[in-house]
């Protein structure tokens, strides 16, 4: 379609866009149960309205938004125990998880670099592994999909310059072993990055959870977004290192710019995904994060105590707030609710569904998907 020569009245755009936008699904209709974004909380959709035009990739023309972006990694760093870390917000989980491993490959200066990741590692490290061309090295999980430190253990060689542990895998929600990791990380002085995309913004909020952030010696960088369970506006990633030495290895020069260096990959980056961020965090406190997180991880319970009570075979008892089951044929079964208007996933290789218990769903919307459910017919 080409550009027309005048611009049309506002009206008319505007008009023309809110009937675009009633193509898209709503987060409010709890129809989305495959997304690990959610309905941003209201004081972020407003924050990010007041800092449309911030762009942090030229920081020294936004001094306040730079601000909030140190606050706002300030208050992560508390909640994964990082006195004296230093991060970023990024576009997403995918460079945070990248500039983690630039980090660790940079650090490591091996000639044919190799990163350990779990089966179960997010599709993200493919990217990585490509752009960066390091080799990934699979280890293999336990009966609970949580990745084996014995296999971990085994991969490692001389040319390993990172593991990588999930919290909150992005299939099943599986927690790994980091305490197992760290120790396999001090133990062959090699680089532990923690992808805590989801799970990063769930476990800080929950009594007994184990321990995964920087209280183990071992972990060296943690992914962990505020545009998953942090109910920012995208986009939020966030990238947290142990400490600042590790910044030098991803530095790049920006010569003309009011800042003299960038260490995040994207250039023109985001203030208002950065002032909503800062924004959920002002308002929701660690009780409202504790509220909210609690409230996720009951219906995740009734959601798959109902599954099971109907006859469904979870993969794995859920360890956050991803559901995870077989019918007799899920892929079909999936089809089958996509055409009742329910968008769950289908996960090729468990062969299951998949359904992920955001903060915008609700007890009712739970029910409503129950019961259509066990309207669809038996052999599914
Ligand atoms: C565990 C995990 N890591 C990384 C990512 C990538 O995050 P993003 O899509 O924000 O780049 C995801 C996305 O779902 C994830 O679940």
């Amino acid at each position: 379609m080409a550009m027309q020569t005048k611009g049309r009245n506002r009206k008319a755009v505007l008009a023309e866009l809110r009937k675009i936008r009633e193509q898209d699904l709503k987060y409010r209709d709890g129809r989305i149960l495959c997304s690990m974004c959610t309905e941003p909380h209201p004081t972020a959709k407003i924050a990010h309205q007041m800092f449309l035009s911030s762009n942090l990739g030229d920081a020294g023309l936004f001094p306040g938004t730079l601000r909030l972006e140190k606050e706002a990694i300030s208050k992560l760093a508390g909640l994964l125990h990082g006195e004296s870390s230093a991060g970023f917000i990024v576009s997403g989980g995918t460079e945070a998880n990248l500039l983690a491993l630039l980090a660790a490959r940079n650090t490591a200066d091996v000639s044919s670099p190799e990163v350990i990741l779990p089966q179960s590692a997010h599709f993200s490290f493919s990217k990585i592994c490509s752009l960066l061309r390091i080799k990934p090295v699979q280890a293999s999980l336990d009966s609970a999909f949580r990745v084996d430190p014995a296999s971990v253990r085994h991969c490692i060689n001389r040319n390993t310059i990172a593991v990588v542990g999930t919290v909150g895998t992005a299939e099943l929600g599986a927690v790994d072993p980091i305490d197992k990791l760290s120790d396999i990380a001090l133990e062959y002085e090699v680089y532990l990055h923690v992808d805590a995309a989801l799970g990063g913004l769930i476990l800080p909020f929950l009594k007994n959870a184990p321990a995964f952030d920087f209280r183990l010696k071992g972990v060296k960088s943690i992914t962990v977004d505020p545009h998953k369970m942090g109910l920012a506006t995208v986009p939020a990633g966030g990238i947290l290192f142990r400490d600042s030495a590790c910044l030098e290895h991803i530095k790049t020069e920006t010569p003309y710019l009011t800042e003299d260096v960038q260490y995040t990959f994207v250039g023109t980056k985001s203030g208002a995904s950065v002032a909503a961020t800062w924004a959920v965090f002002e308002s929701l406190g660690r009780e409202g994060f504790t509220k909210t997180v609690n409230r996720c991880l009951r219906l995740t319970k009734t959601l798959s105590a109902s599954l099971e009570s109907r006859g469904f075979n979870l993969v794995t008892k859920p360890a956050l707030n991803i559901v995870a089951f077989r019918s007799s044929n899920s892929k079909l079964l999936v089809k089958a609710l996509r055409q009742r208007g329910w968008f769950v996933s289908y996960v090729p290789r468990l062969d299951c569904v998949r359904i992920i218990v955001m903060p915008h769903l609700r007890k009712r919307h739970v029910a409503a998907f129950l019961k259509d459910l066990s309207e669809i017919p038996e052999r599914f």
